[in-house]
Formats: C-alpha cells, sequence, structure tokens
C-alpha cells in the first residue's frame, strides 16, 4: 500500500512517496505460540517483504536488535536484526529460512534480553562464533559468518524458530 501526495512550493513540485509501514504487537511469553516450530518459507515475494519491512520498524520501534516473526504471531522462519550501535548507519539484516551451518567450539557469554520477556536479562553462554545460510530480502541464497554479538543474536532469534527462549538455557 503507498500513496502518492505533491505540493508546490516556489515554482519546485515535490511528490512524496509513503510507503505505509505497520508496527505490529510483540507476542509476550508465556503465550503458546512462543514454543512452536516456525514453518519453512517457500519464496520471497512482495507479501513477504512488506512482513519484513513491519518486522524490521516494530523491532527499531522495540526497540530491540533481532526479532524473529513467532514474535508477531506468524509461524515462518523469517528474522530480522540489526545490532549497529546507535550513532552508527542502520544496518538491517532480512533472514528467510536460516540455518546454522557451523558453531566453533570456543563460547562466549553476552547478556541477553527479549522483547518476548520483558525486563528479563540472563548471562548465557553460546558458541562465539556461527556460520548461517539463509535466503535475503532480494531472493538470493546468502552464508554469513558472524561472531560476537552478531553471532549470539543470531542463535538467539534462530532459537525462536525452534521455539527455544534463552530462559530455557
Ligand atoms: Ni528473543
Amino acid at each position: 500500500q503507498s500513496s502518492n501526495f505533491s505540493s508546490s512550493s516556489k515554482g519546485l513540485t515535490t511528490i512524496i512517496l509513503f510507503i505505509k509501514m505497520t508496527i505490529k504487537k510483540i507476542i509476550i511469553e508465556p503465550d503458546p505460540i512462543l514454543r512452536k516450530k516456525s514453518n519453512k518459507l517457500e519464496d520471497v515475494d512482495n507479501n513477504l517483504r512488506k512482513l519484513m519491512d513491519d518486522m524490521l520498524e516494530t523491532m527499531y520501534a522495540a526497540p530491540g536488535i533481532g526479532l524473529a516473526a513467532v514474535q508477531v504471531g506468524i509461524l515462518k522462519r523469517l528474522l530480522v536484526i540489526d545490532v549497529s550501535k546507535d550513532q552508527e548507519k542502520k544496518n538491517p539484516l532480512f533472514l528467510v529460512n536460516p540455518e546454522i551451518i557451523f558453531r566453533s567450539k570456543e563460547t562466549s557469554i553476552y547478556e541477553e534480553g527479549c522483547l518476548s520477556l520483558p525486563e528479563h536479562f540472563a548471562e548465557i553462554e553460546r558458541p562465539a562464533e556461527c556460520h548461517v545460510v539463509y535466503i535475503d530480502y532480494n531472493g538470493k541464497k546468502k552464508t554469513l559468518k558472524a561472531k560476537g554479538l552478531l553471532s549470539t543474536c543470531l542463535q538467539h532469534e534462530i532459537d525462536h524458530l525452534n521455539g527455544i527462549l534463552f530462559i530455557d538455557y
């Protein structure tokens, strides 16, 4: 859905295209949907891209650094992530059907939180590095080799697709 507005000022015409984003309601534990396994997606089309855009806006508004589709009530294997710092340029990642193909033996510990568990934080130990294959926003197959916060965030979010929450560790 989009709508056009035009306005004239000083002989210049500006056309502004508004793309409507929808902020979705985030589902809070102990809603049983959070314990369900999400289903694989078949392909990336415009409807799915609209959902990705809405999930990103929802995550930024919360604010959070990762959001799985199940957290907005949709049992599809889809994540949005952005671990960029406040002062940095935004760096959104959209991951369809993400799958971990490598986990390092070394581990790291981060304090984790979750938009579905407000005000709940815990130090969680996970593999320090992971490699993830996924389909991107444009439907292309990608591999991501992640370390640090991004690695932890990916593992936390992929857990959501399998009905696992960080409090289970
Ligand atoms: Ni979470």
